[in-house]
């Protein structure tokens, strides 16, 4: 199965079965919005109660895992999306968050500077760089159509033009070069415009005022609703330092080029981690969160041979990192060898607490915009409010540096479809073999647990059903399924991830007992109707 057929059938399957639409999918779609069908609700909630249970909740505060500084504590907050302004111009948001961006003169559209790709081609010794954004796959097909429509000439005569071994991008050209180049939705040369800054975030205004005074912005990130609120954290509770802030919701970015299904939406949820902790141990905390955070995504059922843990390079770090590394998953729209990012696990430092306390210049020296007032003096940019903490052991003052695990429930939940996505040969009654999809999730996040199917809709198979649907309902969300042939439902069972299906059959009448399948082993074996509840719950968690 090629790369793109395999996506294809993904997104079809997601839709088919209720996991995922296009967000107002009936007006034509919004490109970078997506809707979670009745599947895809459970799925992600299940993979963010997951994360707050393991994360917030599930830590053992006297008994750490192994290479663990110390003992820790954790809270949650839920902060809103609309928030002071002047937060976004403290994180550093309003000045550095932006892509670079090229416009197309001819056609109107947006792209990503660095995300353009393109083939030098020569005919006739005339050299043109020819780009597109087709998928890695067909990247090259499509050079060449456009090569050869562009010189005016037929697939025969392909030996005519010459092409140079390397894809570059956009970014790699210089500016000179760029002059010379076919825009990836064109036939002109000269139409892309030179890159400009894009800010990412989504403005809005708050209240009457519609001018710039009731300017605010959706926030691009949960992490800085955390910061800000520290001081309340610490005042409001006994919880001291070394501890972490737990959040999970949406978060805005008006991505130039959405793209690969959900990886890369403009709406979309975070769950993120800020822990805060003793300058002296952050580094040791950095340590200790990379590798509990990649074990968590193994543990769930991704393959250790498609994760990888890669330390950024200096020149990669953010404006606020002093150190930063990304868990990566190969998910299968990216060419052999590449990886994406599913969670980024950043050492901010002191950088957060410091910005909007006193509104410092980012650790690179990199100045954010200065504010003046009518006199020109620079004015004061951070809270003003005094964010260290002050340790009552110790009667230590310092400001806690903070390690960042930020992931993605989207991501997640994408890197958790595919992984999960099986395609397997079953032979039907006649012998006919027939290709048929099973989604082995993790039953800790498959949308259903259990599905209770009567063998036949009499003899009181159903009744007892029913009973039994009832029981486990109270616990788990459960399916009830009495129409078509036992095979039939299995394996409807198995197209959506359900682990386990539980028989009402013959012999129930006489013992009592019920058959339990497993989707993935297909084995089966028969447990007293009375502790099939305790039977699923013993393997679902
Ligand atoms: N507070 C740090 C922060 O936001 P980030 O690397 O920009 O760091 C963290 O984002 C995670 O959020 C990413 O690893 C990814 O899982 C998710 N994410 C970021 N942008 C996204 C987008 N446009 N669509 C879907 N998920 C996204």
């Amino acid at each position: 199965m090629t790369v793109e057929n395999l996506m294809d059938k993904l997104v079809a399957h997601c839709k088919a079965n209720g996991f995922m639409f296009q967000s107002s999918e009936i007006y034509g779609g919004l490109n970078g919005f997506w809707d979670y069908g009745p599947l895809g609700v459970e799925l992600k909630r299940n993979i963010k109660e997951a994360w707050w249970k393991d994360m917030y909740q599930n830590h053992n505060e006297l008994a750490q895992p192994q290479n663990a500084p110390s003992t820790y504590d954790m809270v949650g907050l839920d902060c809103t999306i609309i928030m002071h302004p002047q937060v976004w111009k403290c994180s550093g948001h309003y000045d550095l968050f932006h892509d670079y961006m090229v416009d197309c003169r001819k056609t109107k559209k947006r792209y990503r500077f660095d995300q353009v790709r393109g083939r030098w081609v020569t005919h006739d010794q005339k050299r043109v760089f020819v780009t597109t954004m087709a998928e890695p796959e067909q990247e090259q097909e499509d050079i060449t159509r456009r090569a050869l429509k562009l010189f005016n000439l037929r697939s025969k005569d392909i030996e005519k033009i010459q092409f140079e071994e390397r894809v570059l991008t956009l970014d790699k050209l210089t500016s000179a070069e760029r002059a010379n180049l076919l825009g990836p939705d064109t036939d002109e040369i000269g139409t892309l415009t030179d890159p400009r800054e894009f800010n990412l975030m989504f403005k809005t205004y708050v209240g009457a005022l519609s001018g710039e005074e009731g300017a605010a912005f959706l926030r691009p990130e949960t992490a800085q609703g955390i910061f800000v609120n520290f001081k309340n954290v610490v005042d409001s509770t006994r919880i001291r330092v070394p501890f972490g802030v737990a959040q999970i919701g949406k978060s805005f970015r008006n991505e130039i080029t959405p793209r690969n299904f959900t990886f890369r939406s403009r709406e979309f949820e975070q769950m993120e981690i800020e822990f805060f902790c003793h300058p002296n141990q952050s580094a040791d905390w950095y340590q200790y969160w990379r590798n509990r955070r990649l074990q968590w995504y193994k543990d769930l059922g991704l393959d250790s041979e498609r994760l990888r843990l890669r330390e950024h390079e200096q020149d990669e770090l953010s404006h606020y990192s002093c150190g930063t590394a990304d868990i990566e998953y190969a998910f299968p729209f990216l060419p052999p060898g590449e990886y994406g990012e599913l969670e980024g696990i950043a050492h901010r430092g002191d950088f957060d607490l410091r910005s909007h306390s006193e509104g410092k210049l980012d650790p690179k020296k990199r100045p954010l915009e200065v504010e003046v007032d009518e006199q020109g003096s620079p004015r004061h940019r951070g809270s003003g409010k005094d964010l260290t903490y002050r340790d009552d052991l110790t009667s230590e003052r310092f400001t806690p540096h903070v390690i960042e695990p930020s992931a993605g429930a989207d991501r997640a939940m994408l890197a958790f479809l595919c992984q999960a996505y099986t395609e397997v040969q079953s032979s039907e009654s006649g012998g006919k073999f027939e290709s048929r999809v099973v989604m082995r999730f993790h039953p800790r996040i498959a949308p259903y647990k259990a599905a209770v199917l009567p063998l036949v809709k009499k003899d009181g198979m159903p009744e007892i059903a029913a009973e039994i649907y009832g029981a486990l309902k109270k616990k788990f969300n459960v399916f009830y399924d009495e129409k078509a042939a036992i095979g039939k439902r299995y394996w409807r069972q198995d197209k959506i991830g359900t682990p386990y299906c539980i028989t009402v059959d013959s012999q129930t009448l006489v013992d009592r007992t019920v058959t339990i399948r497993e989707r993935d082993s297909m084995e089966q074996w028969r447990v007293p109707i009375d502790s099939v509840v305790a039977e699923i719950e013993k393997r679902i968690c």
